[in-house]
């Protein structure tokens, strides 16, 4: 039945976002069998259905591997294209093309438009079927700030139910932080450690060598914090702090996210600077390429104070972790692209084997998918002296199947499953843990660190003593 595939829009078809990552994602899904949905591209470009074809297939050859020319005959059989405006008037051929069917409406639009197109739809009633679902689906931003955030959430309110929106924030769907909670909800020996009396500390890194990649339009306004901190660092901090849920339900899930995050000791404006730090990036070399600092960059303003990156201590309140810091950090044109999610656990009794034992549980994202435990064992020979030894798995066989996280996340639209998607609650609580650092960094100026290096030397004043950024690999 039209309910079993439901009709999936997107909004903004002739955009970058659907060129390159929306549609590649859907081909792939349609390859591996899981994609029956017709696609609807809506855009206010005036194109033929066969235009739209053309510039759909021009990038699935770029992004897509796999492509094949014999599966894209059929695939293009899903495709259709209708033009339009956002304004009610506008949308009411789709209204009329749509019908009562099911269907998904996917938003890859400049966030500044998210509001307009929300309410259009409702207004020429796609929002509602008597028959059908309806879903909406916004990605990142959601707002530049509490306020706008709130603004944006009633925004989408108006017309359409909270559970019919989806937001994605693209970490949920690696397989990573799908695991983080996996892991420690089947694992026995976990259990009863996670917590404050057996942690010490949490370090949460994502590194990346890219450097603006030409999006000076948005980031030159955004900036690490909002890039990256807010949305995708916040979200494996919930994972990894949550209690956890009795049952898989989404709103199960979803509340106690929240609650974890409502934990978050506020960032006080005069204690900033002990909570937070930013550094933007010079010039500098890897020893292979030489590149421009940020403010040398393409557009970006020559005194430009947009971080690239930046570093955040959090308190969490609860009995659960109570005195454990939680340290998140993230850059741009770092030493290398290295990301994890790494517990450490405090010291065992001193005077035995040694002072300062401690093992760490790192949940690796990049380079590559695994899972390490930094464990101590006794050195083999005549002595006992202790030795760190790493028991490590990756977390792929290297015959299964890699699916991007939008591949994953649209799948979870098309099923109606909304554990991978942010409520509207989650990212108002992560607006309001940044939202006093934002406020500080209007002034003042980010250290500048040499592009290929680890970042700010000023990160190191978050540590409590004792405690260093781990290495980037
Ligand atoms: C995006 C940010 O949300 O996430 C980018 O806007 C960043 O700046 C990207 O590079 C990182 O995610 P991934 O999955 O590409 O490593």
């Amino acid at each position: 039945s039209r309910d079993q595939h439901p009709l999936f829009v997107i909004l903004g078809a002739s955009g970058d976002l659907a060129y390159r990552l929306l549609m590649p994602a859907i081909y792939r899904l349609y390859l591996a069998g899981h994609w029956h949905s017709p696609v609807i591209g809506f855009a206010p470009d005036d194109w033929s259905g066969d235009q739209y074809k053309d510039r759909v297939v021009d990038g699935l050859r770029q992004f897509v591997e796999e492509f094949s020319e014999d599966r894209w005959t059929e695939f293009q059989q899903l495709l259709h294209y209708q033009s339009g405006e956002l304004s009610p008037d506008g949308l009411k051929p789709l209204a009329q093309k749509v019908g009562d069917s099911a269907a998904i409406f996917y938003l890859a639009l400049p966030p500044a438009l998210f509001g307009q197109a929300a309410q259009g739809l409702a207004a020429v009633g796609l929002s509602k079927s008597a028959s059908a679902f309806r879903r909406l689906v916004v990605e990142k931003p959601f707002g530049h700030d509490l306020q706008s955030a709130q603004a944006l959430r009633e925004a989408l309110h108006q017309g359409w139910q909270e559970d019919q929106i989806y937001r994605i924030d693209h970490f949920l769907g690696k397989e990573t932080a799908q695991n983080i909670l996996v892991f420690r909800l089947t694992n026995r020996f976990l259990a009863s450690i996670w917590d404050a009396e057996h942690i010490r500390s949490v370090q949460i890194t994502y590194a990346e060598s890219l450097g603006l990649e030409g999006r000076w339009r948005y980031y030159e306004s955004a900036g690490a914090l909002r890039d990256m901190l807010q949305n995708h660092l916040m979200q494996l901090f919930t994972l990894t702090a949550m209690d956890p849920p009795s049952v898989w339900s989404a709103d199960a899930l979803h509340n106690h996210k929240v609650e974890v995050l409502r934990a978050v000791r506020p960032i006080a404006a005069d204690a900033v600077d002990h909570a937070a730090v930013r550094g933007q990036y010079g010039p500098g070399s890897d020893g292979h390429r030489t590149v421009v600092g940020y403010r040398d960059e393409p557009h970006v303003a020559p005194d430009s104070r947009t971080e690239t990156f930046a570093a955040l201590k959090l308190n969490v309140d609860n009995w659960r972790w109570h005195g454990v810091p939680f340290y998140l950090r993230s850059g741009k044109r770092m030493q290398r692209d290295y990301a994890e999610v790494a517990v450490q656990l405090k010291e065992v009794p001193r005077g035995l084997f040694g002072a300062g034992l401690r093992n760490w549980l790192v949940f690796r994202m990049k380079p590559d998918e695994r899972i390490d435990m930094v464990v101590w064992a006794k050195e083999p020979g005549l002595t006992l002296k202790t030795r760190p030894r790493v028991l490590s798995t990756p977390y792929r066989r290297a015959s299964e199947m890699e699916y991007s996280a939008y591949e994953q996340l649209l799948l979870a639209v098309l099923q109606g499953d909304r554990t991978p998607f942010p409520r509207y609650d989650e990212v108002e609580e992560a607006w309001r843990i940044v939202d006093p650092v934002l406020a500080a960094w209007k002034t003042g100026q980010p250290e500048i660190y040499p592009a290929f290096s680890v970042g700010p030397s000023g990160q190191d004043r978050l540590m409590d003593p004792g405690t260093a950024w781990r290495r980037l690999g």
